[in-house]
């Protein structure tokens, strides 16, 4: 049965992204995943009336409400558009041309989905309440996951919720889902998770701290779906290129596939050599600070009070060169 849930986003790392971005007067700030805008609203309650805040999601219903939430701020501006493409967009580039020439002062990524997409049914991201499997961050682009999961071979399906989900079954649940889908089962969130629990049967009292079997299933079919960790890292390396001398970028993640990109990148960015052996084969550029080499977790007080924040990182960079 679908029900709808409320629909509710909490900001994590709030007080961490607002400091370490360190808005200067008539800042202006490049918002690449503006979802309901909760991050967006902090900034601006520490900005002043000359900043301008640009603010990017691909999905329709985030800009939607983000309408809503900040539409009366005239600071705000708010783009359709995905944080791989937007760059080569002729409407951003007419707005930083006229707006930021020099560059932004902050840009924000914070990644992922958000508990709007996550918490409504009909966007099928969720085996909580039951909805039609769909999953796309843009509804209006693309194809929904029963669509996508019916024309995927074992190998590649098997593959993807290796890779994306660290799922050690993935070979069997991959056979189960195409099983189910071949016979007409798979047009609904319960029914890829069930097809799941065929494989790892979900215990009835669920222990504390343990998660569900489809967890990680749906994780994955959701990143490779939406091709989420495809472009990342150029598009943190490009990113970076539209901020000023001395801006900085935050980058929320929410999983370690997602941070160790996040990581590698930046550090790669401040030139720093990761590679086999001991030094690198030539010297890498410096081209930004790392504030927090370690990232920033959120604190203990946010985790008790907002449990799946637990697993978010904040890691800044500042532009050097
Ligand atoms: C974690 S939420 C952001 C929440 C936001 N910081 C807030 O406080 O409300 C991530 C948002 O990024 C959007 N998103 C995900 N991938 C994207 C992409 N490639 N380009 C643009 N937006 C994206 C999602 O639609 C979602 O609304």
């Amino acid at each position: 049965m679908m029900t709808l849930a409320a629909p509710i986003h909490v900001p994590v790392l709030l007080q961490e992204v607002v400091a370490n971005l360190a808005l200067p007067p008539a800042a202006r700030v490049l918002d690449l995943t503006l979802g309901l805008g909760g991050h967006a609203a902090a900034l601006l309650a520490g900005a002043d009336a000359q900043s301008l805040y640009l603010g990017v999601d691909r999905d329709p219903e985030a800009r939607a409400m983000a309408t809503q939430n900040l539409g009366h701020d005239r600071r705000v501006s708010i783009f359709p558009g995905t944080y791989e493409d937007i760059w080569d967009a002729p409407r951003f580039q007419a707005w930083r041309a006229a707006h930021a020439p020099e560059g932004f002062d902050a840009i924000l990524a914070d990644l992922g989905v958000s508990t709007l997409q996550l918490r409504t049914p009909l966007r099928g991201f969720s085996f909580r309440d039951d909805g039609p499997l769909d999953m796309r961050m843009d509804p209006e682009q693309g194809i929904p996951a029963c669509v996508w999961i019916a024309e995927q071979t074992e190998e590649a399906l098997a593959n993807a919720i290796y890779q994306y989900g660290e799922e050690r079954a993935s070979r069997p649940i991959a056979r189960a889902i195409l099983k189910a889908s071949r016979e007409g089962r798979l047009d609904t969130t319960h029914q890829l998770a069930r097809a799941v629990y065929t494989v790892i049967p979900r215990e009835p009292a669920k222990r504390k701290g343990q998660s569900d079997p489809a967890t990680r299933t749906f994780q994955a079919i959701r990143i490779a779906l939406n091709g989420e960790l495809d472009r990342l890292a150029a598009t943190l390396e490009t990113a970076i290129t539209h901020l000023r001398l001395g801006g900085r970028m935050g980058v929320i993640s929410f999983h370690s596939l997602e941070d160790r990109i996040v990581k590698q990148t930046l550090r790669r960015l401040a030139g720093v050599y990761d590679g086999p052996g001991r030094t690198a084969p030539r010297e890498l550029p410096k081209i930004v600070r790392l504030i927090h080499a370690g990232g920033i977790a959120p604190s203990e007080a946010e985790a008790a009070a907002n449990p799946p924040s637990r697993s978010a990182r904040l890691r800044v960079a500042e532009r050097l060169s």
